[in-house]
């Protein structure tokens, strides 16, 4: 039997979180020649998870540039893909999500009539401006996949709404494959200041902020709210591992320097986040992914955004939509510190993300469809009856 060569690729920080455990068990499979492409729209923090998981990409089109526009990253990965896919000539691409290298990644394997797989599919806010660019890039990825591997039935339906019905699986989020692997019970911290903080008598707030939507007038109303419920809550603690883009760093460091508990750090590798995560007592934040960590650890989470494609923990209750307005942020934080009834509500563990073997659905799906192996993999949620 000749082996199926699928490639990965991927760019930023998710992403690589997100297909390492995928790029593994691929690689762990016979009837797999796994190949991994990474376009490094990041560096630092790309490279960081590239360690932790131990994995060797076989091309690396090293693309970052500082304050790269979207135009730039897109054309530096469409044009680096050429050489990779003439190169390689795999029999499938895997995508990730909903990033600038996840559009060109698909768009240069149609290009090169190679099909694609689209990992995390059918997350949508149906608002073209938010997220910006990823609600659109993962619209057209949807449009060009011919595999779509989607978390939850919510995703499987808005896709069946685009029309899209053939060669989806619903599968899980590989995100809590990989914090499976991550989080653990004596974890001692590599940043000494995290060490120190007493996380049983302080109310830690973990606090991310970095989407191109949110530059400006957002952020700065977000890093004001911030440094408000510092001041007006004693017995917090802001832990904030900031975003390495230039833009993000100077909003950071102009709104909340120099305050004695708030702690403006580098980014955490995935292990450092994921174990800082599991000991904090509330999660603010603008990215995907905490979104979907964060209730798998029984955190509540103020989500720093107008909207969000991930409304399944909203519905479970330990997701809150806080917007981007001053005022609403610091009231919302607010509540949750000073009122135990209401913080309990929405500190329960919930996980409608995955229940850890989403790598192995997707590796099955594809055996599956490529005729390696002889029945489909069982779905996320189990089979759904047929409509009566
Ligand atoms: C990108 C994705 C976004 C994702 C985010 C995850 C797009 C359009 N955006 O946004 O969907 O949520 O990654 O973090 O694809 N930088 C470094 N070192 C790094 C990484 C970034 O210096 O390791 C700096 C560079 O100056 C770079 C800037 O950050 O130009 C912005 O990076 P970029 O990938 O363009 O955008 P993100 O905001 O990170
Ligand atoms: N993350 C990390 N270190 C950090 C901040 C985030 O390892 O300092 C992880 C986080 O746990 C999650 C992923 O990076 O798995 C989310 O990345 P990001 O917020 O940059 O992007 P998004 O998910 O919004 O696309």
């Amino acid at each position: 039997m000749s082996r199926l060569k699928v490639m990965t690729v991927f760019g930023t920080r998710p992403e690589a979180i997100k297909m390492a455990p995928l790029a593994l068990e691929l690689a762990s499979r016979p009837e797999f020649d796994a190949l991994c492409c990474v376009t490094a729209q990041h560096r630092e923090m790309l490279d960081s998870v590239l360690n932790i998981f131990s994995l060797k990409p076989d091309y690396d089109l090293n693309i970052m540039e500082p304050r790269q526009t979207l135009s730039t990253i897109t054309a530096k990965c469409l044009t680096g893909m050429d050489g990779v896919l003439e190169e390689a000539r795999p029999d499938l691409v895997l995508v990730h999500g909903d990033t600038s290298t996840t559009f060109a990644g698909a768009l240069a394997a149609f290009y090169h009539k190679i099909p694609v797989g689209h990992v995390e599919a059918g997350l949508r806010t149906y608002d073209k401006w938010s997220p910006y660019p990823e609600e659109m890039n993962r619209k057209m990825v949807g449009a060009i996949a011919d595999l779509h591997f989607c978390p939850t039935p919510s995703n499987r339906d808005n896709l069946a709404r685009e029309t899209i019905t053939q060669g989806v699986f619903l599968t899980g989020n590989t995100v809590i494959d990989a914090l499976q692997t991550t989080v653990v019970k004596d974890f001692s911290f590599s940043e000494d200041i995290l060490n120190r903080i007493d996380y049983v008598n302080r109310n830690v707030i973990l606090v991310t902020c970095h989407r191109r939507e949110n530059y400006g007038q957002p952020m700065t109303n977000i890093m004001t709210a911030l440094r408000r419920i510092a001041d007006a809550f004693p017995d917090t603690e802001l832990v904030y591992p900031v975003h390495l883009s230039p833009v993000v760093q100077e909003a950071a460091h102009t709104y909340l320097d120099r305050h004695p508990r708030i702690h403006l750090i580098a980014p955490l590798d995935v292990r450092e986040m994921h174990n800082l995560m599991a000991r904090c007592h509330l999660v603010m934040t603008d990215s995907g992914g905490l979104q979907e960590e964060a209730p798998a650890l029984g955190k509540p989470v103020l989500v720093l955004r107008r909207e969000t494609e991930r409304p399944e923990a909203v519905a479970a209750g330990t997701v809150r939509l806080a917007g981007v307005e001053e005022e609403t942020i610091f009231q919302m934080a607010a509540q949750l510190l000073s009122d135990r009834d209401a913080y309990n509500k929405m500190a329960h563990a919930v996980n409608p993300y995955g229940d850890g073997r989403a790598c192995r659905r997707i590796a099955d799906a594809i055996a599956w469809r490529f005729g390696l192996q002889a029945m489909p993999p069982e779905e996320f949620y189990g089979p759904v009856p047929e409509p009566m």
